[in-house]
């Protein structure tokens, strides 16, 4: 199929997408005031399970908002994470210029769980092992550094620079202009398979953190725990909007977010699964001439035009209305747990 044919010219497309833009701000505007008004505050059940979630357990401070979430302290968990340095600067969580590196990586050392950290870069292996050594020298560290020319992830970034110089293509900076940045966030699910694998992950559930995702956060150490409400054999990340079953295209073209790549949770074996058939996702995708993030490939994985029929269900948390200042990290949050 060719899917150039049936592009809207770029600026009939630019104005309509203006024009939805416009109306659905005007809408929330209106909804917003209306609802404000009309709401008896913290009577519906919503609000009371919130106010009962909130005033127990376990807790912690975030810094903008000052929001409290329980963790439960359920610890067996490994965080996995990676750092690639292509050597230039690129909007987005996993990979950035050195700075960014610098800024984040004594975060994400000092957590207090079992830690797998992927790069290509001698350098920074160095550093994060030291940092390990110097913040939790009793913890689990591999440090694995990678060639990224015998990637899975890297390899594909020809094909997805192609598909993002077809004419029509659509803007979104930087996941469909830069296949670096696609491909580092496919690079997630490789590092992760490879983790659990090689053999490496010890433990019960394994998540994914984006390497700059605590980039707002103060403090001492944290550790990852399992909210209670984790449901054995799926995957578990935080919902943006609901899955309104779009077309592959659609979800690609107007950059359409279902879940948060930046966090996920599981059982070891449900997150394996979910990688091997994230892979088939990203080759379907490239064979129609599309590609974009991890979260427009999973989008497209689990709305109903996917004829792969994914084995392991997405959970989604969504985050409630006094978590709005950070929807995108609500799960993260949750199972984050600080130290004093
Ligand atoms: C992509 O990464 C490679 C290094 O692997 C680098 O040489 C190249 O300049 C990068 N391309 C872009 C568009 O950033
Ligand atoms: C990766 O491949 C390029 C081009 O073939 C080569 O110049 C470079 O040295 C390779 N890098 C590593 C780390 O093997
Ligand atoms: C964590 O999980 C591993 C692997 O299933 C198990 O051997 C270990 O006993 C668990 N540890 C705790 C504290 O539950």
């Amino acid at each position: 199929m060719d899917w150039r044919g049936i592009v809207c010219p770029r600026n009939y497309l630019g104005s309509l997408i203006r024009a939805l833009l416009l109306i659905t701000i005007l809408f929330f505007l209106v909804y917003g005031s209306l609802e404000q008004r009309c709401k008896e505050p913290g009577t519906n059940k919503k609000d009371i399970a919130i106010r009962e979630f909130l005033s127990k357990g376990e807790s912690f401070q975030r810094r903008s908002g000052d929001i409290q979430l329980p963790v439960e302290h359920v610890k067996n968990v490994t965080v996995v994470t990676a750092f690639f340095s292509l050597g230039n600067f690129i909007k987005g969580t996993l990979l950035r210029r050195e700075d960014f590196y610098q800024q984040n990586a004594g975060k994400i050392a000092m957590v207090r769980n079992p830690l797998i950290f992927y790069t290509n870069s001698p350098e920074i292996a160095q550093q994060i092992t030291f940092f390990r050594r110097s913040y939790q020298p009793s913890l689990q560290t591999d440090v694995i550094i990678m060639n990224i020319n015998d990637s899975w992830a890297f390899g594909l970034r020809p094909r997805i620079q192609a598909i993002f110089n077809q004419d029509g293509y659509p803007k979104y900076h930087p996941q469909t202009i830069n296949a670096n940045y696609s491909v580092a966030m496919h690079a997630k699910y490789e590092v992760m398979a490879d983790a659990i694998k090689s053999g490496r992950v010890r433990t019960t559930h394994v998540c994914w953190m984006d390497f700059g995702i605590w980039r707002n956060e103060e403090g001492e150490g944290f550790e990852v725990g399992i909210p209670n409400d984790v449901i054995d054999g799926q995957v578990a990340y935080t919902e943006i909007e609901a899955n309104s079953n779009p077309t592959p295209r659609n979800i690609v073209y107007l950059d359409m977010v279902w879940v948060v790549g930046a966090f996920f949770i599981g059982r070891v074996e449900a997150v394996q699964t979910f990688c091997t058939d994230y892979r088939r996702g990203v080759h379907w995708m490239i064979k129609h001439f599309l590609m974009s993030t991890d979260q427009q490939v999973i989008y497209t994985l689990y709305s109903k035009h996917f004829k792969l029929n994914p084995r392991v269900h997405i959970q989604t948390y969504r985050a409630p209305p006094e978590f709005s200042h950070s929807p995108w990290y609500y799960l993260a949050y949750r199972c984050r747990r600080a130290l004093h």
